[in-house]
């Protein structure tokens, strides 16, 4: 076995050197307009990804986040059955930038009148649904059904791209079911139709968030159109990223539930590619960006909106902790907002402390008198219409 300095490659001129990030992570443009510098999104997640929360994200990542995407918003709502609700959605601050609004329907006047809306309200990009697998979104004929629909599906990028100067995009998923994948086909229809980008999650609409996202498809997506590709699914850490984004033929790597559980994330790809150590969020990071979150959130809801939310970031940042199941348990039971920052400030120093156990026997016993819940907070489980703060308020009635 040959030594590893043999191996280096600056000493072998007969091995290539193996690419390193600064070879293969680079910006693109969409629609010859749009430019994003990094070429990591953060995916839109309906209940999750509104205002407060990118913001949050963009601030732990430092930044680094090269598009930001709303939650999906109906074009009935935008445009006449509940336009608060749907303008609530929309809503965003001067410094998410680049950010895509994305929507869905089926009816293409309808959704260049929301197209025109969106970019009237400031997005860069205007995004329409094809992947929504829930049941109320595609048997109004929205969603992953466009997947089947293929001409309606055309009419209603060619009449979005006619009514709006800022790039249309589309994101799809591989196909309805097994038996009829179609993202090639679909690529090249909405390319023709049109459309500057497209975002790939690599399921079908019948898998919902089952089994594994199909890469091998979403590179064959990308290398047969012209318009940069950006490949979804199952990417859980900063160098799943970069490994998807090298070896496929994908211009940029979405990140959903990821970043939920590490919102640092956008910010620990840029470590990798500057070569710097990552960054490791300590228990105070965590805590500081709960507090932001939260913080952020005060400014738009109401007060009783904001525990859900926490909780829902919360259950999702503690995992992995010891203990974090006893700290999701009585941030459940707490009453407000404030009672429950106590229990996670006080989890999150002792973490830090290295004085965890001593956190469990307190917290056991303060709960003596109260068992803790055995219903834990979960992040939402039936994505897209099925929960989340908000999902379902705006769907159509
Ligand atoms: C809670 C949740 C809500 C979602 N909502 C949307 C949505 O509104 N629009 C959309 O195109 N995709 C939505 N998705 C799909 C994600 O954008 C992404 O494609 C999918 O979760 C796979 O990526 P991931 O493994 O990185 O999460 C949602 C996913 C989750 C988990």
């Amino acid at each position: 076995m040959p030594n590893a300095p043999d191996l280096v490659a600056s000493d072998r001129p007969d091995i290539a050197p193996s690419p390193g990030p600064q070879d293969y992570v680079r910006g693109f443009t969409v629609g010859g307009q749009v430019a994003i510098e990094r070429p990591f999104v953060l995916a839109p997640m309906s209940g999750v990804t509104d205002s407060p929360f990118r913001r949050t994200v963009q601030a732990a990542s430092g930044g680094t986040v090269g598009l930001l995407v709303t939650e999906f918003i109906s074009i009935e709502g935008l445009t006449r059955s509940n336009l608060k609700t749907a303008m609530r959605m929309a809503f965003h601050t001067a410094d998410e930038k680049p950010l895509s609004v994305q929507i869905f329907g089926a009816d293409a006047d309808r959704m260049a009148h929301a197209a025109r809306i969106v970019a009237d309200c400031g997005a860069q990009i205007v995004d329409i649904n094809c992947g929504c697998p829930a049941p109320k979104v595609v048997r109004r004929g929205g969603g992953a059904e466009l997947m089947r629909q293929c001409d309606l599906l055309a009419r209603l990028v060619e009449a979005t791209v006619r009514a709006v100067s800022i790039p249309v995009t589309v994101k799809i998923r591989s196909g309805w079911s097994a038996d009829s994948i179609n993202a090639l086909h679909v690529a090249k229809l909405v390319e023709d139709a049109g459309a500057a980008m497209l975002a790939v999650h690599g399921r079908t609409r019948m898998q919902m968030y089952t089994g594994e996202a199909d890469w091998d498809l979403v590179d064959a997506v990308a290398q047969s159109v012209k318009i940069p590709v950006v490949g979804s699914g199952d990417v859980t850490t900063a160098q799943e990223a970069l490994w998807r984004l090298r070896t496929t033929h994908a211009a940029g790597i979405m990140i959903g539930r990821a970043a939920i559980m590490n919102p640092w994330i956008f910010g620990q790809i840029d470590d990798l590619v500057a070569g710097r150590p990552m960054r490791h969020p300590t228990g105070a990071d965590r805590l500081a960006l709960l507090q932001d979150f939260r913080d952020r959130m005060a400014d738009r809801m109401p007060e009783h909106a904001i525990p859900g939310r926490v909780k829902q970031l919360l259950a999702r940042m503690s995992k992995g902790f010891a203990h974090g199941s006893l700290l999701r348990s009585h941030a459940l039971r707490a009453q407000t907002t404030a009672e429950m920052f106590e229990w996670i400030e006080g989890f999150f120093h002792a973490a830090d402390a290295g004085e965890i156990e001593h956190w469990a026997i307190e917290a056991r016993r303060s709960s003596e008198d109260q068992p803790a819940s055995q219903a834990l907070p979960q992040p939402p489980a039936t994505p897209q219409g099925g929960n989340g703060a908000g999902s379902d308020d705006f769907l159509p009635p």
